[in-house]
């Protein structure tokens, strides 16, 4: 996960490979609460892992359900059965609304004191109808602070005081969650010899929603009984029995980036694995919209292959009513479009993690877009090459607007776009950029060379810069120190009778870099490249030139999306001439030897700091004065003395070089 202030996504020009996505939320959620309120034990395949999740399981584990893990990746979760174990609880639920709704229901008819709260957000989005149709039950729920909206008090009633034999009567034109919760609680009280009956007040949206509900509830025993959209029944005597075991189906409103990004981009096409066309997710008519647009879609059982067809696309005018979170992508394929497109009838799209319409409009309006919108509608104008900017988008705390938005990155202008808050995308899709970047292909990948004498701290500046912009880190000082390794173990030695043999191992060792290891054939050999003879070995293998040829293929390898920073000699002039940025990092002898002292010191290492000088010095002679790769700024470095600079000064430095190259205005 990009856990940085922002992420810059380079221009992309194509996009070809298989996906796999996570699970969907709303089923995932839905299958967790109807598991703890079952009797017996339901193991949960292919879960979803996101924050709002997570809230959920904690919720649950604050209730008193027994969720354990099972060697499948699966979760295996003991059920209630209709019985608390706590019968009080405080609940924080972040921002999911599939959280707070349906755990509402269910909280005000189990019997317990509890308090539900969330995020700012949470607590601007709606819940008075939800309560009111609680109430008329008998239910007793206080809101702590504004009247129709989190957080909440439940107070414990008695089933057998509730009113219903009456319809429950609730709102189906602000959210569908609400009814949603009142289908997923109500069997809970289902025990008398009554049906239970709820009639849905106003036109109800987001109806494919309900269709997951019903499934579900189906699978965990509860044959609901439906008359139009207007009333649903549950059997008098329902109760929730575990399926056993469940697989949860990967997300289709994820899985809309996915089929834009076929539809938009050039190459052999995209392929989607854990949802096919025959999902119970109401976001799976996606397909029918983007196929509207041009997609070119097949699909089977839990797959999909999307390729680009129309293109342009075809401009659409589409009721978004059914599909209002995958909609929101087809606001930014409307910028690829050959003329304007209306979507209509998105008023919840005001509710949701954000004001989405208002958010939606003003994003696009960023990238030079033309865009109207009204309190249920946006009409998105097409964006001409000329008329693209390097845009910084804000994402509102809104997973799906900083997943939508890197798909502006297609555009025909070469503009790379910066999406603020990366990290937001976690609420459902933890992985999103990386599994975007798995299959994009940029037609330049970002690379800022960072190189100078020994001591210099280029390491530390260049792992930190690396880090802050989310981008890779290419220690390249380590290949040469691996391939050395490699050297001695073949029983070669840097000579050069021995050059062909060291280049052909360097040419194909067996390396993987780990979470800030160094593997050499599954062995890790990061402390063994490290010590004093090592380097030594490194130094000689890199003067002989058949082992620098070598591994230019490797070093260039690591140029993949959003960017590299590498770290070494010959950077900014053999590897990547063309980089973007290329910073020389130098200190004063007297400095570095300081620095390297008080390293030593804390390895417990003794030496001087007039021996450590002298030495440095001997070596910026030698390394600069060598034959092969002779340590020198590329004429077109920046230079940086930090002698007098903290590494946080040295690294705000780069940075702000960094932004003086990019297009962006300052974030
Ligand atoms: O940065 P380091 O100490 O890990 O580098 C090990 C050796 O490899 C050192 O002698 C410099 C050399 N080297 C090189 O010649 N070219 C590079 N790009 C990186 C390191």
């Amino acid at each position: 996960m990009f856990s940085t202030p922002f992420l810059d996504i380079p221009p992309l020009a194509a996009a070809a490979g298989t996906v796999r996505l996570p699970g969907s939320k709303s089923i995932s959620n839905r299958v967790l609460l109807l598991a703890a309120l079952a009797s017996g034990t339901t193991t949960v395949h292919d879960l979803l892992d996101s924050d709002d999740t997570r809230v959920m399981l904690d919720a649950l584990a604050a209730l008193g359900c027994t969720i354990d893990r099972t060697d499948e990746a699966g979760l295996r979760i003991e059920g209630l059965g209709g019985r608390l174990r706590n019968p009080s609880a405080s609940l924080f639920l972040g921002n999911a609304g599939t959280a707070m709704r349906p755990l509402t229901a269910a909280l005000a008819l189990l019997g317990g004191q509890f308090e539900l709260r969330g995020v700012p957000r949470m607590h601007e989005r709606p819940i008075g109808d939800l309560v009111d149709a609680l109430t008329q039950l008998g239910c007793h729920v206080d809101y702590l602070g504004n009247p129709g909206y989190p957080p909440l008090r439940i107070h414990p009633v008695a089933l057998e005081s509730l009113a219903l034999d009456a319809p429950i009567r609730v709102r189906g034109d602000v959210s569908s969650q609400f009814l949603t919760a009142l289908l997923l609680a109500l069997p809970l009280a289902s025990h008398g010899g009554r049906d239970i009956v709820i009639d849905v007040v106003g036109e109800l949206i987001s109806k494919p929603y309900i269709e997951i509900t019903l499934n579900l509830l189906a699978r965990f025993g509860i044959a609901v009984r439906r008359d139009g959209w207007q009333r649903f029944t549950i059997p008098a005597g329902s109760e929730y029995r575990s399926p056993g075991a469940i697989h949860v189906e990967a997300d289709a409103s994820s899985a809309s980036y996915f089929i834009a990004l076929g539809a938009i981009a050039d190459g052999a096409g995209i392929r989607i694995e854990g949802v096919g066309a025959d999902s119970i997710q109401g976001d799976i008519r996606f397909v029918d919209a983007a196929r509207q647009m041009g997609a070119r879609i097949d699909s089977g059982p839990n797959w999909l292959a999307i390729g680009r067809g129309a293109w342009p696309l075809a401009a659409i005018d589409i009721d978004a009513n059914h599909i209002p979170d995958a909609a929101m992508t087809l606001a930014v394929m409307a910028l690829y479009a050959d003329g304007p497109s209306t979507l209509r009838n998105i008023a919840s799209w005001r509710v949701k993690e954000t004001d989405r319409i208002d958010a939606m409009a003003h994003e696009l309006r960023q990238l030079g877009a033309t865009v109207e919108d009204g309190p249920d509608f946006i009409r998105v104008h097409p964006l001409p090459a000329a008329g693209w900017r390097a845009a910084t988008i804000k994402t509102y705390d809104d997973h799906r607007v900083a997943m939508c938005f890197s798909l502006a990155a297609f555009n025909p202008a070469g503009v790379p776009v910066r999406i603020l808050e990366p990290h937001c995308v976690a609420k459902t899709f933890p992985d999103y950029f990386e599994t975007l970047f798995s299959v994009a292909e940029a037609s330049r990948v970002p690379v800022i060379c960072i190189d100078g004498p020994t001591a210099s701290g280029k390491g530390t500046l260049t792992v930190e810069v690396a880090r802050r912009l989310g981008y890779r880190y290419l220690d390249s000082g380590s290949l040469y120190r691996v391939t050395g390794l490699a050297m001695r173990r073949a029983g070669l030695d840097a000579e050069p009778a021995h050059e062909a043999a060291i280049a052909d191992l360097a040419s194909s060792l067996p390396l993987v870099f780990s979470e800030g290891n160094v593997l050499l054939g599954g062995e890790d050999v990061s402390d063994a490249i490290r010590t004093e003879s090592a380097g030594m070995d490194a130094s000689r293998v890199s003067a002989l030139p058949a082992v620098r040829a070598a591994l230019l293929g490797l070093q260039r390898g690591f140029r993949r999306l959003p960017g590299l920073v590498a770290d070494g000699r010959d950077m900014g002039t053999v590897i990547f001439p063309d980089a973007e940025l290329k910073v020389y990092l130098t200190a004063s002898a007297a400095q570095r030897a300081e620095r390297r002292h008080k390293q030593l010191i804390s390895k417990g290492i003794s030496t001087t700091i007039a021996d450590l000088r002298a030495d440095l010095e001997a070596r910026d002679l030698r390394d600069s004065s060598r034959q092969v790769a002779p340590l020198k700024p590329a004429p077109d470095a920046r230079l940086l003395d930090n002698s007098s600079l903290s590494i946080e000064q040295s690294v705000e430095e780069v940075l702000h070089w960094w932004q003086e190259v990019q297009p962006f205005e300052s974030a």
